[in-house]
């Protein structure tokens, strides 16, 4: 197998067939789940019985797919709170009786609803090397929903194009759903990307002939498709023939502050909206602070955010206003010619709204945001495949984003950061900004991983021997150690193995060299990484175990994390090295 040395303290596990419902972590390490799916949160809440959910339940208990992971210590270094997405819902695999969305009762339809959003848990553990444990009903715990109320906050704030019959001030928008990746800021916030929110919509057919008729084609928002869950039929919102600015409340990065359960979240407009995969965020030199984004679909584009005020150590009130406004850019790539056996170049990032101004013709400022795919396109910038998880390396400086995959990429549309057609397995580019400097326009990048089976001469390994290394495919969230090694947690594995989480040293003689640390189980997407590398702790989403197409609740594919449910549950997991003169063998399903 791939790379017996172990150098980073494990050895790497070997790729696990498709379908194996099993968690499978190296040797001398354990696992075990911190929350999962339906765990009680607030005080008062039921422990979670799949037969006999209730919408009241599921409104204090975590919600369902779990993805990305936040953990921002509270008091000392075995007390935090745990702040994670929980994206979408499997209803097949939530409900005994399910059969089509349209035949689910009033409150199986709440149930999604309310499993949708966010869950914060405060966790503690008693020692560094013991395990996390997250408390029932604790002062920090809380739910948020597809029903919170949030403050849309920047320079759309009260524009026509987010007033609603229900918020005619168009400043507070209703819940958040489809948050797929986020970040922790400087100042212990949590942001979200609202992803895939338009399939939740009842959609018109027929767009019309303006630019909000052209954006809805865009964004996915006029194929006259019928709201997801049918969330409709308890709130007339979620129809955009009768309401047709509720679109453009979602689609935003928001911003949760861990610290307040009582503190209204808020929506970031100056960051523009599209399919938000996440937002991460760096202080530049100058204090000004510069937040990283993909917009997750095929050929879309990359973007970041330069605020206008400077970060202030200790000024945490301002800090909470620093991602209200600033600047915005969308990422050009130029490749230099890969005959260098590199896929490498140099790059821009192209204007959109600087100093409070557009700078693309015809739209407005307020335009620009909520339409930025449509701006985007006007200035020329570079269709990516699928940017996901975009991420700043502590400890090197240079940005590393995940481009998943895209399957529909033709040979005519193949560039260099970009560089193969029918792209099923996807690559991570890293981004070097010109003088180190984040705030600066200009940058090189080269792809530091072009992912697939390594004997597969297109595949690319940061140069490293391929017969040393471990196979991958679908990069779909990125995360650093405190020695800067990357770590990718996949999505969608199109090699026949289950997905997973994977280390890459980018430096020494070790780069390039992709081991794989964790497996998770049968058609789960392995989320959040996370990872505490001082005390060895490595936390991980499972979302979707048990998601299959044509899956049944007669014959779940997976029982994860293995409590004595018959039905999979979503969980927060955390892998941890074993007391030293521990025997397990390292896989299974214990715990
Ligand atoms: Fe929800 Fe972009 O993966
Ligand atoms: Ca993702
Ligand atoms: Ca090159
Ligand atoms: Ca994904």
């Amino acid at each position: 197998g791939p790379g017996k040395k172990a150098p980073f303290g494990f050895t790497p596990i070997d790729p696990v067939p498709a379908g194996t419902d099993e968690v499978v972590v190296p040797e001398g390490f354990q696992w075990a789940p911190i929350i999962a799916w339906g765990d009680p949160v607030l005080a008062g809440a039921p422990a979670f019985d799949f037969d006999r959910q209730s919408a009241a339940a599921q409104a204090g208990q975590m919600g369902y797919n779990c993805d990305y992971v936040g953990v921002v210590r509270t008091r000392g270094q075995n007390n935090a709170v745990l702040v994670v997405n929980n994206e979408y819902t499997n209803n097949n695999l939530m409900f005994h009786d399910y059969t089509t969305a349209a035949a689910m009762t009033d409150d199986q339809v709440q149930i999604t609803m309310n499993a949708h959003g966010m869950t914060v848990v405060e966790m503690s553990r008693k020692n560094p090397h013991s395990k996390w444990v997250y408390t029932k009903g604790a002062p920090l715990n809380r739910r948020i929903t597809a029903e919170t109320p949030f403050e849309l906050v920047g320079p759309v704030r009260g524009h026509d194009l987010v007033k609603t019959s229900a918020d005619p001030t168009g400043t507070t928008p209703l819940g958040t759903f489809g948050n797929c990746a986020g970040g922790t800021t400087p100042w212990g916030t949590i942001l979200s990307g609202e992803e895939n929110f338009n399939g939740y919509f009842t959609q018109p057919a027929v767009p019309t002939d303006d630019l909000v008729g052209q954006a809805a084609k865009r964004y996915g928002l006029a194929g006259g498709s019928k709201s997801q869950h049918n969330w409709d039929r308890l709130d007339q919102r979620f129809d955009l023939t009768q309401e047709p600015n509720e679109a453009h409340r979602h689609g935003w990065i928001i911003e949760v502050d861990p610290s307040d359960p009582t503190s209204t979240p808020r929506k970031l407009t100056a960051l523009g909206r599209m399919k938000h995969e996440g937002a991460n965020v760096v202080i530049a030199r100058d204090g000004r602070v510069v937040a990283y984004m993909g917009d997750d679909e095929r050929f879309d584009y990359m973007y970041k955010f330069v605020s206008k005020a400077k970060y202030r150590k200790n000024d945490r009130a301002h800090n909470l206003t620093l991602l209200h406004e600033g600047d915005l850019y969308v990422a050009k790539f130029v490749g230099d010619g890969s005959a260098d056996g590199e896929h490498d170049g140099t790059g821009q990032w192209l204007p959109l709204v600087v100093d409070g101004e557009s700078k693309v013709d015809g739209m407005s400022v307020e335009e620009v945001l909520t339409f930025v795919r449509v701006a985007a396109d006007k200035v020329g910038p570079t269709k990516m495949d699928r940017p996901e998880d975009v991420e700043v390396n502590p400890v090197n400086g240079r940005v590393y984003a995940a481009l998943t995959n895209n399957s529909a990429r033709t040979p005519a549309q193949v560039d260099e950061a970009n560089p193969r057609a029918n792209n099923k397995h996807g690559q991570v580019l890293e981004i070097t900004q010109d003088r180190g400097d984040h705030t600066r326009t200009t940058f090189t990048w080269k792809l530091v991983l072009v992912c697939g089976d390594p004997n597969d001469p297109q595949t690319y390994f940061n140069g490293y021997d391929t017969s040393q290394v471990s196979p991958i495919s679908c990069p779909d969230n990125v995360a650093f150690d405190g020695d800067g090694n990357l770590w990718v947690a996949t999505d969608g594995n199109a090699l026949g193995h289950c997905d997973g989480m994977y280390l890459m040293p980018l430096e020494g003689k070790h780069k390039g060299h992709l081991q794989q640390f964790l497996s998770v189980p049968a058609h789960g997407e392995c989320c959040g990484p996370l990872i505490e590398w001082d005390d060895r702790v490595v936390f991980a989403a499972v979302q979707h175990p048990g998601e299959s197409d044509g899956a049944t609740t007669a014959a779940p594919t997976s029982t994860f994390p293995y409590r004595g449910n018959t039905q999979p549950r979503p969980s927060v997991i955390m892998i941890w090295p074993e007391a030293k003169g521990g025997h397990g063998k390292g896989h299974g399903k214990g715990h």
